[in-house]
């Protein structure tokens, strides 16, 4: 086994922080970016399980469609990672740690239909994107290199979501997920939305 590190964990208090932050205000930080590095991982993650699972009719253009969304949000993952380290504290980008730590569950479809996936991919980034939010007001008051890191990746991250949705969409502007709660629901009632279509 690898010698543990002395270096404090994201949840702990740093010894040094940012210049012009309190280490109360680093720490503070640190666990908020810590939770948002768990879910940009995990979204990650999940896009490529996605690519490797779509099937069907709309199979190439929508494994084309997110590569390009694992290299960005794999880049984000990186940048926030390292905003923590940079704040003094460590960042945890274990597997373990990412399950013991996160609040949702995973993601729960395996071989599907394109649209299927899109689906259950909308209750996804609603997720993530709703939380990012709730971390930007969070820095508001408190560090807003942090928020300007976030609120860039919220821009991309709910233009991807636009992507998804827009497969999803009629062209009198209703979704197919409307009011689904569950990635299965979703995805059903896309692919329920397509067949009848
Ligand atoms: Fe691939």
């Amino acid at each position: 086994m690898a010698k543990e590190s002395k270096k404090v964990k994201a949840e702990g208090k740093p010894l040094y922080t940012i210049p012009g932050l309190s280490t109360e205000q680093g720490a503070t930080i640190a666990a908020l970016l810590q939770d948002r590095l768990n879910a940009l991982t995990d979204l990650h993650l999940t896009l490529k399980h996605v690519h490797w699972n779509v099937v069907g009719p709309h199979f190439i253009a929508v494994h084309e469609m997110l590569d390009p969304q694992v290299d960005a949000v794999r880049e984000m993952a990186d940048t926030t990672a390292e905003r923590i380290a940079t704040l003094g504290l460590s960042p945890w980008g274990t597997p373990g740690a990412l399950v013991a730590d996160r609040s949702w569950e995973d993601y729960s479809i395996g071989r599907a239909g394109a649209i299927e996936h899109l689906g259950a991919l909308d209750l996804v980034y609603a997720g993530v994107i709703e939380d990012h939010r709730n971390a930007i007001a969070a820095t508001d008051d408190l560090d807003l290199v942090t928020q300007d890191m976030l609120i860039g990746q919220s821009s991309q991250l709910e233009q991807f979501h636009w992507f998804v949705r827009a497969h999803l969409e009629t062209a009198g502007g209703e979704l197919s997920t409307q009011g689904a709660t569950t990635e299965v629901a979703a995805a059903g009632r896309a692919g329920v939305k397509r067949k009848s279509a």
